[in-house]
């Protein structure tokens, strides 16, 4: 593996009109380690995933995975594999054939399909049309649907959004496994409790800013993530 670093923010700065929906964010992510990327509705969070997935273009400064735009890397679905919080999955097809569409775009086996469907356990609903999917397992098929390239780095936007208890904990189980098999992850919530058992790193945004990055005992200093958020934010007031 590359020693460069796997996701690097350096002053990016996204205005819409006059609001800065992002602004000066600079931030790495370690490799092989599950980051947090938090704050609530509106902190910018989205956007600066967007930026650096090349679906939206900073006003100013970088967003950069491996040190490269994404538009630059030479096989970026074994680079790095995305969930955004809109999905884009046809509810009159089934979740397989989703796949199977999304692996022939980017030149994947068939056979892959078959294989990220068990990962995520969905392999009994497979042939199922994904209108027929509950929150929970339309979340999985977004996950399978990033594990495809078989990727590296994985930049998920809100996977845990909707889940229940039962999905979180399969969530925080499956993220680990993951990164012990040395991937990083960037995942970004805006429920600070959810996601803060599951994380060993965490970036805090507020109002485009980031507010808080380091390791999550650091960060939370003996306090819930929450409460840590609130004292960070009432300070800088
Ligand atoms: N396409 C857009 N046009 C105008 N404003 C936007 C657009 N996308 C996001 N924003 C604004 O940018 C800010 C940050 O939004 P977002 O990145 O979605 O935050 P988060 O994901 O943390 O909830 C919000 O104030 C939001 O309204
Ligand atoms: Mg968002």
């Amino acid at each position: 593996m590359s020693e460069t670093t796997p996701i690097e923010f350096i002053n990016l700065t996204k205005d819409f009109g006059k609001s800065h929906a992002v602004h000066a964010l600079s931030a790495k992510v370690a490799r092989g380690r599950i980051t947090g990327f938090f704050g609530p509705n509106g902190a910018g969070k989205s956007t600066s995933l967007r930026c650096l997935l090349g679906l939206a273009k900073a006003t100013s400064g970088q967003a950069l995975i491996d040190g490269k735009a994404y538009a630059e890397l030479v096989d970026p679905l074994h680079k790095v594999g995305a969930i955004l919080d809109s999905r884009g999955f046809n509810g009159s097809l089934s979740g397989k054939k989703n796949l199977l569409i999304v692996a022939a775009a980017g030149g994947i086996a068939d056979s892959r399909v078959d294989e990220v469907l068990d990962l995520v356990e969905l392999t009994g609903a497979a042939n199922h049309k994904t209108k027929g999917y509950s929150l929970g397992m339309m979340q999985r098929l977004s996950l399978a649907g990033a594990l495809l390239g078989d990727p590296e780095i994985l930049v998920l936007d809100e996977p845990g959004n909707g889940l229940d208890p039962i999905g979180i904990a399969w969530l925080r189980s499956f993220l680990r496994k993951l990164a012990d098999e040395g991937r990083t992850i960037l995942v970004s919530s805006h429920q600070l409790a959810e996601m803060q058992h599951t994380v060993d790193d965490v970036l805090v945004m507020n109002q485009g800013e980031l507010v808080a990055a380091g390791k999550i005992a650091d960060v939370q200093g003996g306090l819930s993530l929450e409460e840590a958020f609130l004292k960070i934010v009432m300070a800088k007031k």
